[in-house]
């Protein structure tokens, strides 16, 4: 079975009322103009531009996301968010374990799986990160770093409907710097066996893996051409509506 790529751009901590749904309005445009896209599409604002996105976004198939959530449905844990509550929020993904929250946060895959395992029975899917840095991919440990996260990181029933991996070398994050083509699709293939072992054969041919780490629209067609890339986890470009939409036209959507 072929898998549809997914085309899904992280906002990070950007983004006003206003700005944040401007950009919405655009891309619901230039997706819509596609007509019918060989690609979905997602878009994880802040929490703050949640809503007002989900609305700018109506009428168009760019599914909407979040960039992080409790492993709890409620109760006393200040500033966190749940799953139901994006859920509620009109969220259909939500994106977990990003380098970003490991290194800010000290997120472990631990806390990684429990978050997804709360999202999946919430009804979100997931998009789970994984990456090595440069002084683990300098010593050669890219592969086993990528697949220690995934056996940590992935709940155990996860299936191919509910779960998107998004290798992202850290060391690609937001620097203009990519791995060759090669490096890309040896670990995306490396990792597909770990989730083989992990959930088996169907799920894992079945589950798509994106690429993300300074993608733009000039490295989209060779990175989302690899046979093991499956879309691309999108961050600076995703602010801008050309270069978002670039990388989706690039990869053939
Ligand atoms: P950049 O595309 O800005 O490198 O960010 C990638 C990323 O971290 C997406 O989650």
């Amino acid at each position: 079975m072929a898998r549809k790529k997914l085309i899904a751009g992280n906002w990070k901590m950007n983004g006003l009322m206003a700005d944040g749904v401007d950009l919405a309005k655009g891309i619901a445009r230039e997706v819509k103009a596609l007509g019918k896209p060989g690609c979905e599409f997602l878009v994880c604002p802040p929490f703050t531009l949640l809503t007002s996105v989900k609305k700018a976004l109506r009428g168009a198939k760019v599914a909407l996301g979040a960039q992080d959530c409790h492993f709890n449905a409620k109760g006393a844990h200040t500033g966190d968010i749940s799953p139901l509550m994006l859920k509620d929020a009109g969220c259909s993904y939500v994106i977990l374990g990003h380098s970003e929250r490991r290194a800010d946060h000290g997120e472990s895959d631990e806390l990684v799986c429990k978050k997804a395992a709360a999202a999946h029975a919430a009804g979100l899917k997931t998009v789970i990160c994984i990456g090595e840095t440069l002084e683990q991919r300098n010593d050669g440990k890219a592969i086993d770093v990528c697949s220690r996260q995934i056996m940590g990181s992935v709940p155990e029933d996860s299936t191919s409907a509910d779960t998107v991996i998004a290798y992202e070398p850290v060391w690609a994050i937001g620097t203009g710097k990519v791995p060759t083509a090669a490096d890309v699709e040896e670990v995306h293939a490396a990792v597909r066996k770990v989730l083989s072992k992990k959930l088996g054969k169907s799920n894992a041919n079945k589950m798509r893996i994106l690429y993300g780490g300074s993608v733009k629209p000039g490295n989209a067609k060779e990175l989302l051409s690899l046979p093991d890339v499956d879309g691309a986890l999108v961050g600076g470009a995703s602010l801008k509506v050309d270069d978002f939409l670039g990388i989706a036209r690039n990869s053939g959507c």
